[in-house]
């Protein structure tokens, strides 16, 4: 009967949830042990036409854009694990808050989980054709993910591959300390700085190239790596805002979508540029010793492939590491803090 049940509602969900943002396969807290109708899980009241837009306006909106981790502890605080948003009318999100009901969802979800994200940077991908196959392995799903993802992975992880970069990346941290860190005049704000290490080891990787050595005049705002780390900056501030929200950038070029047009033009400018040169200098020294050139020679990827790739690589590497050294850089302070009081 349970299972029936079951059924029954993943029937009606699967057949009706082609906006849905996320494909919840059970809607079984592992806590209440409760099977749920999907309109019967709680969460913020949606109305006609705005859905739960309203919530999120500036100043009197309970919810943040920007914030989605506030947003997500309110939410968990007044609905509990399992909660239901219907953002705009039509596209409904099921936030999960545990690990367990977290691990579930990926187990069920199988070979190709469906992630629903970059919207806009897909838009723009697709609408150039000739210059990329997908809209790249972040907001592509299915088999066209899976071609994607086995192909890159594949050298990524291997040992091989790693040894390959480690004295380089070693040479790059050693300058990095020593034109940066063991530098007179620091500022209390040290992100700038990571930004610049985490963009140099980055493009290394991706270009085999190094781009800015640490010289000051990369300091520049006009200068390669302060254009190129904006440009990465701008289009990962604008995934958020357009992913969620009313989308008005599938109609006409919001202010939003031109941000992140503009910086990937920068990028793929990059992009285009480096691994037309890599291509010419595998076919001159017939060399694929680095993670370019192997994807370059890959019969499972094409050229536009890797340009997709080494864009994605680019925009994913330089703000997600900063971030994470911050946080951890929080964590150790408090904890010293803590330790000496
Ligand atoms: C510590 C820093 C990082 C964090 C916290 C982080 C976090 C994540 C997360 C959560 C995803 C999954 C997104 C999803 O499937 O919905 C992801 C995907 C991805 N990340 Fe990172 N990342 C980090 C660093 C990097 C770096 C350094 C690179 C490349 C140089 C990178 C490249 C990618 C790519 C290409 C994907 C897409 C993978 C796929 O969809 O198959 N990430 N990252």
């Amino acid at each position: 009967m349970r299972t029936e049940r079951y059924n029954n509602i993943m029937r009606r969900v699967n057949h009706c949830n082609k906006s849905t943002l996320f494909r919840v396969l059970r809607f079984l807290s592992t806590e209440t042990k409760i099977l749920k109708e999907f309109n019967e899980i709680p969460g913020p009241i949606s109305l006609p036409l705005v859905g739960t837009l309203y919530q999120y306006f500036p100043v009197f909106g309970k919810y943040k854009f920007d914030r989605l981790h506030h947003n997500g502890l309110t939410k968990l605080r007044q609905y509990g694990p399992v909660v239901r948003e219907d953002i705009v009318p039509g596209v409904s999100i099921v936030w999960i808050f545990k690990p367990e009901d977290i691990e579930m969802l990926y187990r069920k979800e199988g070979r190709y989980p469906e992630r629903r994200s970059h919207l806009a940077l897909q838009k723009y991908r697709l609408s150039k054709p000739d210059v990329y196959n997908t809209g790249g392995l972040l907001p592509t799903n299915g088999k066209e993910w899976w071609r994607l993802r086995k192909a890159f992975q594949k050298h990524l992880s291997k040992v091989q591959c790693i040894k390959g970069y480690v004295n380089s990346t070693n040479t790059v941290v050693g300058e990095f300390i020593d034109r940066r860190i063991r530098r007179e005049g620091r500022t209390d704000d040290f992100s700038p700085e990571l930004s610049r290490l985490f963009l140099e080891l980055t493009y290394y990787i991706a270009f085999d190239k190094r781009l800015q050595q640490f010289k000051d005049k990369e300091w520049d705002s006009n200068s390669e790596s302060s254009k190129l780390i904006k440009a990465a900056h701008d289009i990962n501030s604008a995934i958020l805002k357009t992913d969620n929200g009313p989308q008005l950038w599938r109609k006409f070029e919001t202010p939003m979508y031109k941000s992140i047009k503009k910086g990937h033009e920068h990028i793929e400018k990059i992009a285009l540029k480096v691994v037309s040169e890599k291509l010419t200098s595998i076919k001159t020294t017939d060399s694929k010793t680095s993670l370019l050139g192997e994807y370059l020679s890959s019969d499972e990827t094409d050229y536009k492939d890797v340009v997709g790739m080494t864009v994605d690589t680019l925009l994913a590497g330089i703000d997600t590491v900063m971030l994470i050294v911050r946080l951890n850089s929080l964590v150790v302070k408090t904890i010293i803090k803590r330790t000496d009081d």
